[in-house]
């Protein structure tokens, strides 16, 4: 047994995507079938559109959602239908080293539905990040599923990818502590949700980079206390300046850029931490003295979806959101239909959004 039901593929390499029938499987052992409620559009589906990712064309976009699990297939303890959830793009195994030394944020053998959707003519399609979410149901592994308290689809799917990697570059890579200062360069929705990761950790000087003044007007509303603008003033100094001349605790670079990240590294106090959360592409390269690298302690850090445990902060942050707390709805600019994605990768090409999503 199947279903059939409306989702956004991209078929080639570059072509605009196309809303087409998509079938469904009933769930089998492990996996569960989500009703999607609202689902954000994020880079790295531009990235598979673009074919940055990967060859495995036709995919099925898609990944930043939350919806209602419609049916579960056997052996699925983890959610039960009826059950709002968030998806997550790493299921994590429980059973290799990095589960076993109880770092799950490193599994390496995360999983998702082993059975696959399909076009009505049988091809296979590959969904982003192992979800497809830009569809009225999907299939997913039951692992991916997070149960959270009901709250506003389009504000807490977000916490799905951008937020959370954003949110969880500040706190848990990073591990912001009271009273710290923190940089944040690059204040798209990723830098924006580490601003509120560092003001909710109790940051007391929080530092927005940008070159866009619009998104350091925009990145005060998520807790910067202080904005550098990166196109007319150098923001190593800046941020030296505005830390006692030492240099920030903690510095996001959340661009993915070689600039940007030598900006992070020489803006840290000598003891700082540097995380970078921005996604280079593989041509890029930095090159930097091996003396300052040297003369300097503190960390270097990676962030890989904010070292995120889905099944302990989704539902934390879903709870700081319900309080008031964390403004997710802040970073929903808009609300579209399924049809309206392309016009959604125009806008955030062109830096007009932090988030669309998509409201089914
Ligand atoms: N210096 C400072 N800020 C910059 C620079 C720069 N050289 N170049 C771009 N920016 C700013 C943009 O003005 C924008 O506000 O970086 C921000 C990027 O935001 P978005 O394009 O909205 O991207 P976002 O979704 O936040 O993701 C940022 O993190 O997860 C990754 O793939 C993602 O690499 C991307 C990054
Ligand atoms: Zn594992
Ligand atoms: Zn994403």
């Amino acid at each position: 047994m199947s279903q059939t039901v409306k989702g956004v593929i991209s078929r080639r390499k570059g072509a605009d995507v196309e809303l087409v029938d998509v079938v469904v499987p009933d769930p089998g052992p492990g996996e569960a079938v989500v009703k999607i409620q609202a689902c954000g559009v994020c880079h790295t589906d531009l990235h598979y559109k673009e074919g940055g990712i990967n060859d495995d064309f036709p995919f099925l976009l898609g990944h930043e959602a939350a919806g209602i699990v419609e049916a579960v297939g056997d052996d699925v303890t983890e959610v039960k239908p009826g059950d709002f959830v968030i998806l997550n793009w790493r299921a994590v195994c429980g059973q290799c080293r990095a589960c076993r030394k109880g770092q799950p944020q490193y599994c390496f053998a995360t999983h998702n539905a082993k059975q696959k959707m399909t076009l009505t003519d049988g091809t296979e399609l590959t969904p982003a990040l192992g979800i497809g979410a830009f569809i009225e149901k999907t299939l997913v592994a039951a692992g991916q599923c997070t149960k959270v308290d009901e709250a506003d689809p389009a504000a807490v799917g977000l916490l799905g990818c951008g937020v959370m990697a954003g949110f969880g570059a500040a706190v848990n890579t990073g591990e912001v502590k009271r009273g710290e200062s923190v940089a944040v360069i690059g204040c798209g929705g990723v830098g924006d949700a580490a601003i509120a990761g560092a003001a909710i950790a109790g940051a007391t000087t929080v530092i927005a980079v940008d070159i866009d003044d619009a998104k350091l007007e925009q990145a005060k509303q998520f807790g910067a206390t202080h904005t550098v603008n990166s196109s007319r003033t150098d923001p190593i100094e800046a941020i030296r300046e505005l830390t006692g001349g030492n240099g920030a605790d903690v510095v996001v670079e959340a661009v993915g850029r070689p600039e940007t990240y030598e900006q992070a590294f020489y803006a840290r106090d000598l003891a700082g931490r540097v995380v970078l959360v921005g996604v280079p592409t593989p041509d890029k390269q930095v090159t930097l003295p091996m003396i300052d690298i040297f003369g300097r302690g503190g960390a270097l850090k990676s962030s890989w979806y904010g070292d995120c445990l889905p099944s302990r902060d989704f539902p934390m942050l879903v709870d700081l959101y319900k309080q008031g707390r964390f403004d997710l709805d802040a970073f929903v600019s808009e609300r579209i239909g399924l049809g309206d994605i392309e016009a959604a990768f125009a806008k955030m090409a062109r830096g007009e959004v932090l988030r669309s999503v998509v409201e089914l």
